[in-house]
């Protein structure tokens, strides 16, 4: 086949080992290609129509990955960076295969739920401001919350470059010296939710996102895990 994919590199992308494994197990007849042992590492295949066995097991094949993490601090939401450790970099080789990319930013002091994946339709869908899918952090910030402010946040804020936010909505857990809320946005301008607490005089001083859509972050997840989804939860994302 002209235009599919190496051998060696769907298997490996499957999770059967590094390519240089691969190469030995298909040197050694582990692996089938339409019911044939095929020894050659780079045969090119068409993984969504040719049907792979791996020691008699059919491999399924997959395009696309999609992992929740929950971000821990001081690392960048992007694939490389030349100053900082990334997402991407704290994640297993069987998944960097796939070229995954974070859905989205947080910020480097930021943490929370974030979608890692090499889905870029799913990207976009989610990510794109028409769509208005919410986005919901816990927040805390330096001052007390009081009802005017819920009033302020749900009219839509004006940040300092003058651009007026989409209603948002404010959830008070408690307020004190050091408030704890929740606030809910439809957007994902830059450091946003900072600025809209900058407009009210306040400083987040501790951010988390929560959610995306109908996604929730897996509370069983410490800073610096992740997970894959399971089918039920790509699906929620899809629909969100
Ligand atoms: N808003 C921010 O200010 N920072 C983030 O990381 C996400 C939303």
């Amino acid at each position: 086949m002209k235009n599919g994919e190496r051998l060696d590199k769907i298997v490996a992308n499957m999770g059967y080992g590094s390519r240089k494994d691969v190469k030995k197990h298909i040197k050694n007849g582990r692996v089938k290609v339409n019911n044939e042992i095929i020894r050659n590492n780079e045969l090119k295949i068409n993984p969504e129509k040719d049907i792979i066995h791996f020691d008699d097991i059919q491999v399924n094949y997959r395009k696309f990955i999609y992992l929740m993490m929950n971000k821990p601090q001081g690392l960048v939401s992007s694939t490389d960076d030349s100053r900082s450790k990334t997402v991407v970099d704290i994640i297993d080789n069987k998944y960097k295969v796939f070229k995954p990319f974070p859905v989205g930013r947080l910020d480097k002091d930021t943490e929370g739920l974030l979608i890692i994946s090499n889905d870029g339709k799913m990207a976009h869908e989610l990510l794109s401001p028409r769509k208005k899918v919410n986005k919901k952090y816990y927040v805390e910030v330096d001052n007390y919350i009081e009802d005017e402010h819920i009033n302020i946040f749900s009219e839509g804020i004006t940040l300092d470059d003058g651009y007026k936010t989409l209603p948002s909505q404010l959830e008070v857990v408690n307020s004190s010296i050091i408030s704890r809320v929740y606030l809910t946005i439809q957007e994902g301008k830059f450091h946003q939710v900072k600025r809209m607490f900058d407009t009210i005089g306040m400083k987040v001083i501790y951010l988390k996102r929560v959610s995306m859509g109908d996604l929730n972050l897996d509370k069983t997840l410490e800073p610096g895990e992740y997970r894959e989804l399971t089918e039920y939860e790509i699906n929620v994302l899809r629909n969100s």
